[in-house]
């Protein structure tokens, strides 16, 4: 099984993507919904509970992990690959956000110049930026914290001109340096992909960040049958979170275009 992790819902767009691009695969999504958002929280936090939530998508038969929280996979998902899985799970496998779509840019980036928005956590951890600067050493890498745009988008302010107002009042520095590729480094943003296409203008290519975490984990897959041939097949995919609202129900079944149920879990400290 492939296990799906995220602070909360938003990782429904990795989900979508992954599930678009290898239907074949049974899903177990983890939305740690009782304690989201994490972009705003310190890194200890973040690794603590990124830690707990792996562990637990593990413990129920997940051969593979994919952290699709661009937080947690900024501020927790190198340690947990070097400190933690090599004692706990060593034939598993847990993997983030962050390398593929930094791989993706650094391979189609004309000039250079890259734009990275996502949580203050993301940002502040410097995760793309590393990444980037390992396989482009001279690429230039403009960042820019974006902690307003979450909340408009679980409010479902996608369409309003106050949300446009916010996006071009985040951009602006960015555009002003003449960036060529934007990241979108978190879950959500996705889901508001044209509204940053127009903002960006043409000369930025928008990457969104859950297609190319679909992407490269088929390559990845094709590379490793080691832990593909263990991967359970079939469609009865199912949704775990640690705290059920209505808002929550809502919002999965808006962001993922279906009826889904939505299981309420404790997770295990
Ligand atoms: N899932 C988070 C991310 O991709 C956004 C929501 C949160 O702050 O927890 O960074």
């Amino acid at each position: 099984m492939i296990g799906i992790f995220d602070s909360g819902i938003g990782g429904l767009t990795v989900l979508k993507a992954i599930r678009q691009r290898l239907p074949q695969y049974q899903l177990l999504y983890l939305g740690d919904t009782a304690r989201t958002p994490y972009g705003n929280r310190s890194s200890a936090l973040v690794c603590q509970f990124t830690e707990q939530a792996v562990n637990f998508l593990f413990q129920q038969g997940c051969e593979l992990v994919i952290v699709a929280c661009n937080t947690a996979s900024a501020e927790a998902l190198r340690k947990l690959q070097q400190e933690w899985l090599p004692s706990h799970f060593p034939q598993r496998r847990v993997l983030g956000g962050i390398r593929p779509v930094a791989e993706a840019v650094a391979e189609t980036t004309r000039f250079g110049r890259v734009g990275v928005i996502g949580t203050r956590g993301t940002i502040s951890s410097g995760a793309f930026e590393r990444e980037l600067h390992a396989l482009r050493p001279k690429v230039v890498v403009l960042s820019q914290a974006c902690p307003l745009l979450v909340p408009l988008v679980e409010e479902g302010w996608q369409q309003r001109p106050e949300t446009m107002k916010i996006i071009r009042h985040y951009l602006r520095p960015l555009k002003l340096k003449k960036i060529d590729a934007l990241i979108l480094g978190c879950t959500h943003y996705p889901m508001l992909l044209k509204q940053f296409q127009s903002v960006a203008g043409k000369r930025a290519a928008v990457l969104d960040s859950a297609q190319i975490v679909a992407e490269k984990l088929e390559v990845y897959l094709k590379r490793h049958p080691e832990i593909e041939t263990k991967l359970l097949k079939g469609n009865s995919h199912r949704f775990l979170v640690t705290d059920l609202t209505d808002i929550f129900t809502q919002n999965a079944q808006r962001w993922l275009g279906q009826e889904i149920i939505l299981e309420k879990i404790v997770l295990p400290a």
